[in-house]
């Protein structure tokens, strides 16, 4: 039975196979040899919102062959209270796998144990792995390998994405740098224990000087409403802009998980002026959701 729960878990022979199945599953869109999911449901139960990871599922799903079934978390029992093992019971017993976004990774954990069905996080507050495997397949399509590269993060370093990004680089083998203010910076216990070539910092040039791409996050993630001011205040200046990006190298990548917002953790004439790389990004979300549907049922 296999999980995607955390990238820190996921061996890197495993890497290779989702990324591998990616670019056959984008070149070979719409005439897949192979129905993997035939005569199954998948459910997605979800609760946060979604536009990307949502829709890449439910249509990657389809693709190969399945049924997905939507199910907003506030919608069913697990709302009013039933607990998540009792839910994974039961939709373990009627479902084929699982897709789940919610706050706490001991969820996704706890729904995996119980319900015994392949089971994927779709982003909790402490990791996004389908979001980081994509954004690695993106790199690679446009640049090759990633590894020896040197990946800037700027911003939010202590939330979901910073977290997989560093479980990926001790895994594949790049520089990864995270810029952000000390109180916004990942946890040293995470550091210590994914290894890798990691800098933590607070100053921005020496984070963006010769990156082969630089990477960033909402400031306020959901679930972090209510410290929205004071994120913006302490997060401030931690954006990327046509000034930070002169440091990094000629052919530098700029992407962006999205949502963004302008003005904030990125300026609009960068966002703009990267937003094919951007939203090539957005599309590979349905690639690699298929190769890791793919790598959960075989
Ligand atoms: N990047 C990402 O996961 O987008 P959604 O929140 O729209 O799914
Ligand atoms: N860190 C963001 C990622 C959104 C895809 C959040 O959790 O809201």
């Amino acid at each position: 039975m296999k999980h995607l729960l955390s990238l820190e878990k996921l061996p890197r022979a495993d890497f290779e196979t989702i990324l591998r199945d990616a670019k056959t599953f984008k070149q070979t869109r719409g005439a897949h040899k192979t129905q993997p999911l035939a005569g199954q449901t998948w459910a997605l139960m979800f609760s946060k919102s979604s536009t990307r990871t949502r829709v890449s599922f439910e249509v990657g799903i389809r693709e190969l062959g399945g049924s997905p079934m939507f199910l907003n978390a506030n919608d069913i029992q697990l709302g009013r209270g039933e607990p998540i093992k009792d839910t994974a019971r039961v939709i373990g017993r009627m479902a084929h796998g699982a897709i789940i976004r919610t706050y706490a990774q001991s969820d996704v954990e706890t729904f995996a144990e119980f319900s015994k069905i392949p089971t994927i996080n779709a982003l909790t507050d402490d990791e996004h792995p389908c979001q980081v495997l994509t954004d690695i397949f993106t790199f690679e399509e446009m640049r090759g390998s990633i590894a020896g590269k040197v990946v800037t993060f700027i911003g939010d370093g202590a939330c979901n994405m910073p977290v997989s990004w560093i479980f990926a680089a001790a895994k594949l083998g790049f520089e990864l740098r995270i810029a952000a203010p000390k109180a916004f910076q990942p946890a040293p216990e995470i550091l210590h224990r994914a290894g890798g070539n990691i800098v933590v910092t607070e100053d921005l040039h020496a984070a963006a000087s010769g990156a082969d791409m630089f990477y960033t996050d909402v400031w306020v993630s959901m679930g972090k409403e209510a410290e929205a001011a004071e994120r913006i205040k302490v997060l401030g200046g931690y954006q990327i802009n046509a000034k930070l990006l002169k440091l990094a190298k000629p052919d530098a990548l700029v992407m962006h998980c999205l949502p963004a917002y302008r003005g904030k953790e990125i300026d609009e004439e960068t966002f703009e002026a990267h937003a094919d790389t951007i939203f090539t990004e957005a599309e590979n979300r349905l690639h690699t959701q298929k190769a890791i549907l793919n790598w959960a049922v075989a």
